[in-house]
């Protein structure tokens, strides 16, 4: 029976691998990006986003979907993305259509818990920050100091922005160990090693406000902030993206909250 279902087997793999092979190929000679990939995601996935953050914030998922729409038809933003792309001569590194993936969970997260300080570990090109400062503005408050061990980092950020967003070029746990004020919303997305997830998380935990949300990209990787929620007794919930496209198969976004918000 093994010998003869093995062509069925066989040509089940192969199809898997040819599509992947397909898409690594056609990634290969049309796109430039270099890491920190840039695709959008499936409906149904963003309908899981939705219900991830609905269920971490206790908010109703319309409003979180009202959210993910609010973001993604924002032209002010997608204007100001585009000619920071431009000016940097980086404009086929980014997504072509503009998709956020995992960062419209970010988007809608502030949007909901109205932050006074975000912190996010790892700029790049300032994709995320964008998104985090966009929300903030809707907001009509709260400020994101975004971190980066790279001088040249946070491109995108250029000429705006500057009133809700504060560039830092040190190393996260330096940074995180001396920082001063209180952080409602934490997103660690820096340095994807186990270890250095874990000195970020230790070295900010005396500074997060008693209902501080963590959000790490990492979650696929490590089991630093699950374990770090059963520790602390939070909760921890886990969306990982559906990268349509591209043969990349996507980040595993984890979000730690409090059982019980403090008023
Ligand atoms: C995955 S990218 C960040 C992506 C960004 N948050 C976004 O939404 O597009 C990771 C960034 O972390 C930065 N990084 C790596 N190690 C770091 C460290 N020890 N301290 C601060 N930043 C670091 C890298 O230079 C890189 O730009």
């Amino acid at each position: 029976m093994p010998v003869l279902v093995f062509p069925i087997r066989t040509w089940t793999v192969a199809r898997q691998v040819w599509s992947t092979t397909r898409l690594t190929v056609s990634w290969l000679f049309t796109r430039t990006e270099f890491a920190n990939y840039a695709y959008p995601i499936s409906q149904r996935n963003r309908n899981h986003f939705a219900w991830f953050v609905a269920e971490a914030c206790r908010t109703p998922v319309d409003e979180v979907l009202g959210y993910f729409d609010e973001i993604e038809s924002n032209a002010d933003l997608r204007r100001a993305l585009e000619a920071s792309a431009v000016s940097l001569g980086r404009r086929r590194e980014l997504d072509r259509e503009f998709s956020l993936g995992r960062r419209l969970s970010w988007y809608a997260a502030v949007r909901i818990h109205k932050p006074r300080l975000v912190v996010e570990t790892g700029t790049e090109k300032g994709f995320g920050s964008a998104v985090i400062a966009a929300a903030l503005t809707r907001n009509g408050e709260g400020h994101l100091v975004t971190i980066d061990i790279e001088p040249s980092a946070g491109g995108l950020l250029e000429g705006g922005s500057d009133d809700v967003v504060t560039r830092v070029t040190m190393d996260s746990v330096a940074y995180l160990q001396g920082i001063g004020d209180p952080i409602d919303l934490l997103i660690l997305d820096s340095d994807h090693s186990e270890h250095h997830e874990q000195a970020e998380l230790e070295s900010a935990t005396p500074h997060l406000s008693p209902n501080a949300i963590v959000i790490s990209d990492n979650c696929h990787v490590t089991d630093v902030l699950a374990n770090w929620s059963r520790s602390g007794g939070r909760r921890f919930l886990y969306c990982h993206e559906r990268p349509e496209g591209h043969w990349y198969s996507g980040v595993g976004t984890g979000i730690s909250v409090v059982r019980e918000p403090r008023n």
